[in-house]
């Protein structure tokens, strides 16, 4: 499988995943699930938002809840090292034909709106208003006690052509998968990364866009499974859709929560660097160890069901394949 070499002056420095804004029916069903279930802290809020952070994070949010009737992603968003990136960005993509526009978003610097090629809503931003770093104020801890945002796997149309449009921006690929039929080799996912670790930003083969899931990583083992206790008696016990687990994957151990409006949050304890110009590692979507060391595989909806971003409607994608199930694993045992 090819994968392009890596990018190493892109027009303008992206720096890593930043945050995720989601429309949510239930503003305070949403704030106690992700404040006392997965620990975030509460930066600032108004009538019909909420903004969030992990417990080490500096920024002023990683999380933007926006009370709404229908549950949507409104957009994912980037940060930029310097105010001149977000100038460099709207020149470079000016220069390929996207439309871009800066506005104003609260509690953040000049913000840059786009599309990608697979009609995912963008922003990238430079700065926020800093906030204390909570992580050392233990006292404090709640649920999974998650740290920072990491990353988002999102359901790609047409995997390739969303490699087509980050890696030139300097996105590099650490993991792939793929899978093989009579016309060949055909990319499945791909696990992009500007920050130097495995990912900031994953596609997958499915009807897209969609966000599959945001992840926030904690800092160990011993608080997702205190997650998972946690959840347990809060009545959260069965949002929990998939593991506790080991993904082959980045190596991460993980759980998957459907928040109140079937967002879907992954927690997990944190996976290795990739910062020397080490190859990608493939692997075959046969190759069940790919997703899950040990364990289970997991359920159908986890592979079918996906929150969609405003003003995208999903596109099905050309590549199709049977779905390694825990409804089909079970049939066979
Ligand atoms: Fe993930």
């Amino acid at each position: 499988m090819h994968i392009p070499e890596p990018v190493l002056a892109p027009p303008f420095n992206i720096t890593r995943a930043s945050h995720t804004v989601l429309r949510v029916r239930d503003l305070d069903a949403s704030r106690a699930f992700y404040t006392e279930l997965c620990g975030l802290v509460v930066s600032d809020e108004d009538s019909g938002t909420l903004w969030l952070r992990g417990r080490e994070e500096n920024c002023h949010h990683s999380l933007v809840l926006r009370a709404g009737d229908r549950p949507l992603c409104e957009r994912i968003g980037m940060r930029v090292q310097t105010a001149d990136d977000i100038r460099k960005a709207q020149d470079h993509f000016g220069s390929i034909g996207v439309a871009t526009q800066i506005v104003d978003v609260p509690f953040q610097g000049p913000t840059l709106q786009f599309r990608d090629s697979l009609g995912t809503p963008v922003e990238l931003t430079a700065s926020m208003p800093l906030k204390e770093r909570m992580f050392m104020a233990y006292d404090g801890y709640r649920g999974a006690a998650a740290q920072r945002a990491d990353h988002w796997q999102l359901q790609a149309q047409d995997v390739g052509r969303g490699l087509g449009f980050w890696h030139p921006l300097g996105f590099r690929t650490s993991e792939y998968t793929y899978s093989e039929d009579a016309a060949g080799v055909n990319l499945w996912g791909v696990w992009m990364q500007r920050k130097g670790n495995p990912h900031d930003l994953v596609y997958t083969n499915g009807p897209g866009p969609r966000l599959h899931h945001f992840a926030y990583c904690l800092r160990d083992a011993a608080d997702l499974v205190h997650a998972c206790d946690v959840a347990g008696a809060l009545g959260y016990g069965r949002r929990l859709e998939r593991g506790p687990g080991r993904h082959g994957i980045s190596g991460a151990m993980f759980i998957y929560f459907r928040d109140p409006d079937g967002h879907r949050i992954e927690l997990f304890n944190t996976h290795y660097q990739h910062i020397d110009l080490e190859p990608p590692v493939g692997w075959s979507l046969d190759d069940p160890r790919r997703a899950d060391q040990w364990g289970l595989p997991a359920q159908e909806k986890w592979f079918m069901e996906a929150t969609e971003f405003e003003g995208a409607d999903p596109a099905l994608p050309a590549l199709t394949s049977e779905l390694p199930t825990l409804e089909k694993f079970l049939q066979l045992a």
